[in-house]
């Protein structure tokens, strides 16, 4: 089949290349020209495993565009993969999303399918709908909307995408679903077809019930270390029974990046806006904020003076395998710390580049051994398996004060402690 993405980030490249190496005729689009640039020389502008080798691999099935017009006209299928960043109230700014569809409507030549792949509001479908048919040039042209939301994780998105749990199609037509199910008929999982409204309910209730386990957890985290229990044990046994699943129960500094802080902000406001107080998940956000405030207060006790004390930082990214640090913890950790009058030495595999951009005054180092020379205090932000390999003597040599302070629990309390370590970490002791 041939189809046209609107929206080259990580979901938007994702389902271009993926679809590609499924069989299909993919041109992406995006209006950020050096993107387009990169793409077209062969180079991912992003760092996910596996993009690159399908890039090269499927590059007589790929093409890319700064132009809309190419995503649209010839093709059978319109993806919408641009970004739906949060409004300072939470709701998602669909401002992209509608030029996005006026302009999808300028050069509707045949019938099509627009796929809303965005994370998008409930009944966003329909405004789109609207949207085209009030804008399309030629009146006589047919279309339709549907929605097939992404459940892609960063660091293994080409995975999800092509071996996914299920694949989601809200639809309202017969036409569009048989067009839909042939796209994906490559692929096994079960197919989900519903009408566009729950598909798009699916997707935000989904990440909202994940950062809701996360949550969880965290706030049993900090029972745990109230009560001297260990929160690793207690995930574990709860883990166990299938009903509660033991995926998502990892406690920590809290869950950052592009989706969950943003979805679960857009499903409180969504379910205000059309009559319902989403409390549960209003305490969610709270927990994971609170989170990330402890942590700071965990670095503080350690030190007991905080000013001038040097504080090195392990992993900036929001999770491992990923160079996203969109909000993730280690920017309030470092914000907090630097407040405090900190100095700051800050070392992670992949993330360095997109962080230098944010923080310029604080120490960037070549490996976590440099980070943790002469450091008061070493603090660990991101699971890198890099740092679970570390060599502990060595660092514990380097370190001014033997203090870790563990905010993704790689280590054994036990024998941080035979190392001469004073070990804090999360939920357990
Ligand atoms: C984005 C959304 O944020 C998310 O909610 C949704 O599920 C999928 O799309 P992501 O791919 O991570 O996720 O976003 P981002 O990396 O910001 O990519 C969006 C791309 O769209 C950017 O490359 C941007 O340049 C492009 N874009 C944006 C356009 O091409 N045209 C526009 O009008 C706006
Ligand atoms: C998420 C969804 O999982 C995915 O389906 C898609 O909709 C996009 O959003 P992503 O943000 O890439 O994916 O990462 P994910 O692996 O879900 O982790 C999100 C955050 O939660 C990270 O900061 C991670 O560190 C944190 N997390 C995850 C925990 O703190 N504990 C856990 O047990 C799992």
């Amino acid at each position: 089949m041939k189809v046209g993405i609107i929206g080259c980030g990580y979901v938007g490249l994702t389902t271009g290349v993926c679809l590609a190496e499924i069989g299909h005729y993919v041109i992406c689009v995006d209006n950020d020209v050096e993107k387009i640039k990169k793409l077209l020389a062969g180079k991912t502008p992003i760092f996910e495993p596996g993009i690159e080798k399908l890039l090269k691999k499927n590059k007589r099935k790929l093409k890319f565009s700064t132009n809309i017009k190419e995503a649209v006209i010839g093709n059978d299928i319109v993806f919408i993969a641009v970004g739906t960043p949060s409004n300072p109230d939470g709701s998602p700014d669909l401002s992209y999303v509608e030029s996005v569809s006026r302009e999808i409507a300028k050069y509707l030549d045949d019938y099509k399918v627009i796929v809303e792949k965005s994370t998008v509001p409930v009944e966003t479908a329909q405004w789109i709908k609207i949207t085209i048919e009030k804008y399309k040039k030629n009146n006589n042209v047919k279309f339709d909307v549907v929605s097939n939301p992404e459940f892609l994780r960063e660091g293994s998105a080409v995975k999800d995408f092509l071996y996914p749990d299920r694949i989601v199609i809200g639809v309202e037509s017969e036409r569009a679903k048989r067009i839909m199910l042939k796209l994906y008929s490559k692929i096994k999982a079960p197919k989900i077809v519903v009408d566009t409204k729950s598909a798009e309910l699916i997707k935000h209730a989904s990440n909202s019930f994940l950062a809701m386990k996360i949550s969880f957890i965290n706030a049993v985290a900090n029972i745990c270390e109230l009560s001297g229990a260990d929160v690793e044990k207690v995930a574990l046994g709860m883990g166990l029974d299938r009903r509660i699943g033991k995926d998502f129960l990892r406690a920590g500094i809290g869950y950052g990046g592009s989706c969950f802080p943003k979805d679960v902000d857009a499903f409180i406001w969504i379910a205000e806006k059309i009559g319902y107080d989403f409390s549960l998940l209003k305490e969610v956000k709270k927990i994971n904020q609170r989170q990330r405030e402890l942590f700071v207060k965990k670095i503080e006790d350690s030190l007991w003076i905080v000013k001038d004390k040097t504080v090195g930082i392990l992993g900036l990214s929001f999770k491992p395998n990923t160079d996203d640090i969109r909000e993730a913890p280690s920017i309030y950790v470092i914000r907090s710390l630097r407040q405090k009058g900190a100095k700051i030495k800050v070392y992670d595999p992949k993330a360095m580049d997109k962080m230098k951009q944010l923080f310029q005054e604080i120490e960037y180092c070549n490996s976590p051994y440099e980070v943790a020379k002469n450091a008061d205090c070493l603090v660990i932000l991101t699971e890198w398996d890099e740092f679970r390999g570390l060599d502990l003597a060595k660092v514990k040599k380097l370190m001014l004060q033997p203090v870790i302070v563990d905010g993704r629990n790689i280590f054994d309390p036990e024998t941080m402690q035979k190392f001469g370590f004073i070990y804090k970490c999360i939920g357990r002791s």
